[in-house]
């Protein structure tokens, strides 16, 4: 069953945005939706409330909001798992030697500046999606709801 999840590529990876949009296009994946946008620091701070407290957590809401994002809606079949496993681990290098074919491996650089974001769960996919995208409404929306 087709699925949506929340991708959004981070600001160090926006001039290479072209290659990474391809390689996820050829990964099967359906852009459904898609905004390149700055998220304010309240904002990020929200988005990544369940990390507060954390030691990396003040760096990662200002390296969010430190400049342009990609933000996306993705589909495809069990997209929230697919889309983690093309992401590949946190840590880009750990993805460069367990999983190298992967937007973290290819394109990421360290566990702060790594590249991309994927939701955890469809009900975290469904929050982040609000979140951003304001619920503007997605012209597939009812292909898959
Ligand atoms: P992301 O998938 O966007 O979700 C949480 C983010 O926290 C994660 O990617 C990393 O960029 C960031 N982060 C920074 N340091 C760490 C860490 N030590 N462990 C986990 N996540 C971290």
């Amino acid at each position: 069953k087709s699925e949506r999840t929340y991708a959004m590529l981070k600001p160090e990876v926006i001039p290479k945005m072209g290659k990474i949009l391809s390689f996820i296009e050829g990964k099967g994946f359906k852009f459904n939706r898609m905004m390149l946008t700055k998220i304010s620091a309240t904002r990020a701070a929200e988005f990544y409330k369940e990390h507060l407290g954390r030691p990396f957590y003040e760096k990662l809401v200002n390296y969010i909001s430190s400049g342009p994002v990609l933000a996306m809606e993705l589909l495809a079949p069990s997209a929230v798992r697919y889309w983690r496993i093309n992401l590949g681990p946190t840590d880009p290098v750990v993805a460069r030697s367990d999983a190298p074919n992967t937007v973290r491996g290819l394109f990421g650089t360290d566990t702060t500046y790594n590249a991309a974001h994927g939701s955890d769960s469809p009900e975290a996919a469904a929050r982040e999606l609000n979140l951003i995208f304001n619920n503007l409404s997605s012209h597939y929306e009812s292909s898959y709801t």
